[in-house]
C-alpha cells in the first residue's frame, strides 16, 4: 500500500538547511497496522504529512496503492488524496460551523456522491453516534469529535487511514475507546492503518513499529501477533 524509498525531508531554519528527516525506506503491505513512534520532534508528523502528499519529499519516492505521489501534479494528487487516503488528526479539525453529519458529508460532496445524506448517516450509526449528527462540534467531547473526524476519515471508503496521534488530546479511557474504534474498523473494511502515538497501547497492538529519533529510524520491528488481516 504504502512504499518509501529514500525519502528525506530538509527544510531551511534560519538560512540554512536543515534535515529533518534523513533517507528513509519503508513498505507498508495492504491491511498492515503501522505505529509510527519517537519522541516529539522527531519528525513524526514530518513522515505522516509526506506519505499524505500534503508536503513533499526534499529526495526520494512515495508510491501509494501504486500510485507514484512524487511525480502527480497537485490536481492528480488532491483527487488520489480523497479517493485513497482518510486522515483523524490530534485536534479533530472538525468544522465548527457544520453539524456533525455535515462534517462527515463534506468529503462525500466534494467527491460528487449522491447518497451523501444516507451514507453519512450510516457511517455516525457505524461509529455509535447515531442520535448526534445534528450536534456542533462544541456541542460534543473531545472522545465524540474523534469519532465524527474518524467516520469523515472514512466518507469515501479510503483503503487507507492516517491517523497523527489521535488518542493524543483524550483521556485513557476515551483515548482506548477510540484505538478500539480504529482498530475495528481497520479489521472490518481491511484498510491499512498508519498511526502516529506516544500511547504505549495503540503501539503495542500494531503489527508493525517505526520507531524515529532525530529523524532517523532506530527501530523498526514487527510484532509476534501481526496481521490480523
Ligand atoms: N517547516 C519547518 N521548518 C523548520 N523546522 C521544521 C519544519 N517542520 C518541522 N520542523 C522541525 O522538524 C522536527 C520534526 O517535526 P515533526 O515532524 O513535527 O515532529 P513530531 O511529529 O515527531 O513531533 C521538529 O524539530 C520541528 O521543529
Ligand atoms: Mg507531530
Amino acid at each position: 500500500m504504502i512504499e518509501l524509498r529514500g525519502v528525506s525531508k530538509t527544510v531551511l531554519s534560519g538560512g540554512q538547511p536543515l534535515t529533518i528527516l534523513h533517507p528513509l525506506d519503508l513498505d507498508v503491505p495492504d491491511g498492515q497496522c503501522l505505529a509510527i513512534i519517537g519522541p516529539s520532534g522527531s519528525g513524526k508528523s514530518t513522515l505522516l504529512g509526506l506519505v499524505a502528499g500534503l508536503d513533499s519529499p526534499s529526495t526520494g519516492r512515495i508510491t501509494i496503492a501504486g500510485h507514484d505521489i512524487t511525480s502527480l501534479n497537485e490536481d492528480a494528487l488532491a483527487r488520489l488524496r480523497g479517493e485513497k487516503i482518510g486522515f483523524v488528526f490530534q485536534f479533530f479539525h472538525l468544522v465548527p460551523s457544520l453539524t456533525a453529519i455535515e462534517n462527515i458529508q463534506v468529503p462525500m460532496e466534494i467527491a460528487g456522491r449522491r447518497d451523501a445524506a444516507a451514507r453519512a448517516q450510516a457511517l455516525l450509526d457505524e461509529v455509535g453516534l447515531h442520535d448526534r449528527g445534528h450536534h456542533y462540534p462544541a456541542q460534543l467531547s473531545g472522545g465524540e469529535q474523534q469519532r465524527i473526524a474518524i467516520a469523515r476519515a472514512l466518507a469515501n471508503d479510503p483503503p487507507l487511514i492516517l491517523a497523527d496521534e489521535p488518542t493524543g488530546n483524550l483521556d485513557s479511557s476515551n483515548g482506548r475507546h477510540i484505538l478500539d474504534l480504529l482498530l475495528r474498523v481497520r479489521r472490518s473494511r481491511g484498510v491499512t492503518l498508519v498511526v502516529v502515538t506516544h500511547d504505549p497501547s495503540v503501539a503495542a497492538v500494531a503489527d508493525a513499529r517505526l520507531v524515529l529519533r532525530d529523524g532517523r529510524p532506530v527501530a523498526e520491528e514487527t510484532t509476534a501477533h501481526g496481521g490480523l488481516t
